[in-house]
């Protein structure tokens, strides 16, 4: 009878071990996982205020003390054998003799005997321990890898599968990932079931990181861009592993062809971003952009090397505007609509110190809005947001007012730009005619110098030349006075 209601006790106090009685004895089961703190219940009355306590564990065929504790106080640590058990002496007064075992391994797995002084009933306790572990360390993207699920001692219970809080369609010990993507990655859990009663019995996890591109996860990734905004494209490998070459391609959607890049996209410098970012940004981007766009690399751990690669889809987005009779039609127009479902019109006004305030105009599956031109206020837009389901994709925004507004304000600066366009050519005219000269003058000074020899043979000629025709001249003046004189003489 006391018997019983000891047992009942159990059960109250522990929930989650099992409990079986035979006889004499209470056998009880606990799992944990391993890694954690392992309780192992026993919970007796005895007839001494400090009764000697001792644990001990079927190791092979023999019994083996675990943990000791005499009517004097003293306590005995086992050195080799579940070297981290011990019983806490604070729950003693209440007749909790648990032990306690941190940390516990796979190998501390197995059945334990709790003996205390006084008490009549025989207390096992079968720890197990649930340990989830991945055939390899480290897995790459494309290999294989196995999940196994370990219960030491095995029991004959059920398993569940669950990766990161999704059920997994197995009950199997061990799963079998052929080609591993990021899908993959997320903690891994382990769920054991009493195969009869139903009940969850104990649970084990662990993390699996998948190496190769973090980011996108997969080649369904789709950015939206507006025509002449910034977009950037992006590609993380998982740091850690050596990334021996990375690209990007632009490929045609029609023929997997690699095509020519967008004149705004540039690769982020790897001085500026860490060595595992290859994000790419477009600048500026065109209509002509839109597209499929592949980011590839090679990494390499332990001299095997694996390419990964990721597609994504570029999708460029703008808002065209018409108007007739009285009415202004804008139309949201995407490159490529197979996600949208439908779309929203709201107008943006702007208040007081730039306030932005957004009023819900029409949400259908229409990308057309119809407006009248009398509705069209002052320096307020239009914003497009399209979804897939309840799911936001994106937004295109279409200022009408503030771009006409611009435009006003850009006129007198452009004139005045002109302007200094036209004085700027004219004063570098000035100087180039000015150095055409100063050149021109140079040159003709180095001919001559090129030449000193003949400057003074023509100098010398020129004289002589001279000097002949002088002396020429006074000999015929001469003459001419002679006989001037001879007929004055004559006369
Ligand atoms: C705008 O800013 C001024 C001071 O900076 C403040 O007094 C005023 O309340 C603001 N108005 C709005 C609409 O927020
Ligand atoms: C449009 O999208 C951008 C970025 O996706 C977001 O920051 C912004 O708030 C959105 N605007 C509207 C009006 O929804």
């Amino acid at each position: 009878m006391a018997q019983s209601v000891l047992n009942v006790q159990f059960l109250i106090l522990i929930a989650a071990p099992l409990a079986i009685s035979r006889g004499n004895s209470v056998e009880k089961e606990v799992f944990v996982e391993s890694g954690s703190v392992a309780v192992l219940p026993c919970l007796v009355s005895s007839p001494y205020s400090s009764p000697a306590i001792q644990w001990k564990k079927v190791i092979g065929n023999d019994l083996k003390t675990v943990w000791r504790r005499d009517r004097s106080g003293l306590e005995f640590r086992s050195v080799g054998k579940v070297p981290h058990a011990h019983c806490p002496k604070p729950n003693f007064r209440e007749g909790d003799y648990s032990l306690q075992i941190e940390a516990v391994r796979e190998e501390d797995g197995g059945m334990y005997y709790c003996v205390v002084e006084g008490n009549i009933v025989d207390i096992k306790v079968m720890l197990r321990v649930i340990k989830v572990s991945f055939s390899a360390a480290e897995v790459l993207e494309g290999e294989n890898l196995e999940v196994t699920c370990s219960i030491t001692p095995q029991p004959n219970s059920k398993l569940e599968w669950k990766l990161s809080n999704s059920n997994i369609q197995a009950s199997t010990k061990s799963l079998m990932l052929n080609t591993v993507s990021q899908k993959e990655s997320g903690t891994w859990t382990c769920m054991v079931w009493h195969s009869v009663q139903r009940n969850l019995l104990g649970m084990s996890s662990a993390s699996l990181q998948v190496k190769g591109v973090l980011a996108p996860k997969d080649n369904h990734a789709v950015v939206y861009a507006e025509v002449g905004s910034s977009v950037s494209l992006p590609c993380n490998f998982s740091d850690g592993l050596i990334l021996n070459s990375s690209s990007w391609t632009k490929v045609s959607s029609k023929n997997s062809q690699p095509v020519a890049l967008p004149s705004s996209f540039k690769m982020s410098s790897s001085l500026a971003n860490p060595l595992w970012d290859r994000s790419a940004l477009i600048e500026s981007v065109e209509e002509a952009d839109q597209g499929m766009y592949k980011c590839s690399g090679q990494m390499e751990r332990a001299d095997k090397k694996r390419s990964v690669e990721r597609v994504i889809k570029l999708v460029t987005t703008r808002v065209l505007s018409s108007s007739r009779s009285g009415r202004l039609v804008l139309t949201c127009e995407l490159s490529n609509t197979t996600d949208v479902t439908h779309y929203e019109w709201l107008r943006l006004d702007y208040g007081e110190n730039a306030t932005e305030t957004l009023t819900p105009v029409q949400k259908s599956t229409s990308k057309v809005l119809d407006i009248r031109k009398s509705e069209v206020k002052d320096l307020s837009g239009w914003v497009c947001r399209f979804y897939a389901q309840q799911r936001l994709l994106g937004n295109v925004t279409y200022h009408q007012s503030i771009m006409s507004t611009l435009k006003v304000q850009s006129e007198p600066g452009s004139s005045k730009k002109i302007i200094t366009v036209i004085g700027l050519c004219l004063l570098s005219l000035l100087v180039l005619l000015i150095l055409l000269q100063l050149f021109k003058n140079h040159r003709r000074k180095k001919m001559i110098m090129q030449y000193p020899a003949m400057e003074t043979i023509v100098h010398l000629a020129a004289n002589e030349r001279e000097r002949r025709e002088r002396s020429k001249a006074r000999e015929k003046e001469l003459k001419g006075c002679c006989s001037g004189e001879q007929k004055a003489e004559t006369v």
